[in-house]
């Protein structure tokens, strides 16, 4: 069990981390030492070992005038048989945009075993930038107030975010897995680059990611394995990955392809010989050959001692998703230029046989490709967590035609989805269409922000989205929820 604090001092001071069975620490089960010091920004991490399995336990942190932190929960995975586990997962939690609910609900709910983060738990960007200062909640007050390119920078952002009452909640009483997508280091980011990071003006770029890792690495409660598995007894193992920053290839980009061509003969040819070209690539790389390596070795692993479940904890959706082609027709008037543009644009790449976003593991049909034949070698039950799109979405995963498992996409905890800026379509129309669109969807809300809750069995798993009102203010009410189950060894959802 991993155990974080911050405590800033004079100079670096050896705190004593304890461990209880009781709120009141009466009697410490477990007792250590950890040192807080500038050089990890006052983070510190206490690891703590031979606890019990399947259990809560309570934490704290002493300083030596004998100070205490606030006190903490916290939970050991079960071991062998067990009855039922439940996820709370979330991603894109953009502190200026507003109210972190999503959090402050599952902290009162207090239903869930383990908090899993998919994801952009901070973002890089300026202030007034995302969100621009129209959809900034005035409430929330961005430090630093530039893009953060530097480690200062960084760890300013971060001690922001875990400022907020309903961040500091859930950390208090859940554990967490968290897995950085790209705003973590910048946006659209690739191991040798980012969208969001231009080298003339900030510099090598191995710099930048490097302070990134270091930042995430200090302020979040999280071992410095950039992946790994934790097996939760006889119900599921779940594998983190790192999609971003470990062995991904540049991201395509459309306009690329289209570059030169001016008539649409050209495009349809161009976007023809990419599909079967660049983008089919059988060498292109989305994890990078170790870790494919060792989540195939690791979902054979978990079949063969005969785990239930096999959870992918990771940023981007796997799910096939084109753009309807149907759309560009009902947009109407009144969308801005630039949203129009990228309508078109996609619907005619959906024309050709190509998906909506290259960022996403569509981008990487080879690297998907390894992972579900991987699956279907191990026999697994498997189920594919992301984050990253702002929106809902569930979808039944194939290979040539065989099932492969289910995918559930998490909406965002505050960034907004497809109806900030398709605001002339209805969602439920918009929904209705990427569903007839795309074989694999069954499911999809692209206008609430929220979270889910994955309730493991050994038969069955339930994923329950649980819609937040708003995030312009702070409250727990929820405006709604939403069940989709999958019953083992069926490889399909019932929504
Ligand atoms: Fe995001």
């Amino acid at each position: 069990m991993l155990l974080w604090t911050r405590y800033v001092a004079e100079a670096e001071t050896a705190l004593t981390w304890q461990v209880s069975e009781t709120e009141d620490f009466a009697k410490p089960i477990a007792e250590g030492s950890v040192a807080a010091s500038p050089a990890r920004d006052w983070c510190a991490k206490g690891v703590v070992t031979g606890l019990s399995p399947d259990r809560w336990y309570f934490y704290r942190f002493l300083a030596p005038g004998g100070a205490a932190s606030p006190v903490g929960r916290t939970r050991t995975l079960p071991e062998g048989p067990s009855a039922t586990f439940r996820l709370a997962v979330f991603s894109c939690s953009n502190f200026g945009f507003g109210w972190f609910n999503a959090y402050g609900h599952v902290a009162e709910a207090n239903d869930a075993d383990l908090a899993v983060h998919l994801g952009d738990y901070i973002y890089e960007y300026a202030a007034g930038t995302y969100p621009d200062t129209g959809a900034a909640n005035p409430e929330r007050v961005l430090a630093p107030t530039t893009e953060i390119v530097a480690l200062t920078d960084y760890r300013l952002r971060y001690a922001t975010y875990r400022a907020d009452p309903d961040c500091q909640r859930l950390h208090q009483v859940l554990p967490m897995i968290a897995v950085w997508d790209d705003h973590e280091s910048a946006n659209d980011s690739y191991k040798d680059g980012a969208q969001n990071h231009q080298s003339e003006t900030e510099g090598d770029w191995a710099a930048r990611k490097a302070a990134a890792k270091q930042a995430y690495r200090e302020w979040m409660p999280v071992s410095d394995a950039p992946y790994a598995a934790y097996q939760v007894g006889d119900l599921a193992t779940l594998f983190r990955l790192d999609t971003r920053l470990e062995g991904r290839e540049k991201q395509f980009s459309l306009e690329t392809v289209l570059a030169g061509k001016t008539d649409p003969q050209a495009d349809i040819a161009a976007l023809d010989a990419f599909r079967t070209g660049e983008w089919a690539n059988p060498e292109r790389q989305l994890l990078g050959q170790a870790q494919d390596a060792w989540l195939a070795e690791g979902l054979a692993a978990s079949t063969a001692k005969g785990t239930a479940w096999q959870v992918l904890v990771q940023q981007v959706l796997i799910g096939n998703l084109k753009s309807p082609q149907s759309l560009y027709a009902q947009i109407g008037d009144g969308l801005p230029d630039y949203v129009r543009q990228r309508l078109t644009a996609s619907a005619m790449a959906s024309k050709a046989g190509l998906p909506l976003n290259m960022d996403a593991w569509d981008g990487y049909p080879a690297a998907r490709e390894r992972v579900f034949k991987a699956a279907l070698a191990a026999d697994a039950n498997l189920i594919v967590l992301a984050g990253d799109t702002h929106n809902g979405w569930a979808f039944d995963l194939t290979q040539d035609g065989a099932k492969v498992g289910v995918e559930l996409g998490v909406c965002s905890v505050s960034s907004p989805g497809f109806e900030s800026y398709l605001s002339t379509i209805k969602p439920d129309v918009l929904a209705a269409a990427l569903v007839a669109e795309n074989e694999q969807l069954k499911w999809a809300d692209t206008a609430q922000r929220g979270y889910m809750v994955v309730e493991l069995t050994t038969a069955r798993a339930t994923t329950e989205y649980r819609f937040s009102t708003g995030v312009k203010q702070r409250s727990t009410t929820l405006a709604g929820t939403k069940r989709i189950a999958t019953d083992k060894g069926s490889g399909t959802l019932a929504v």
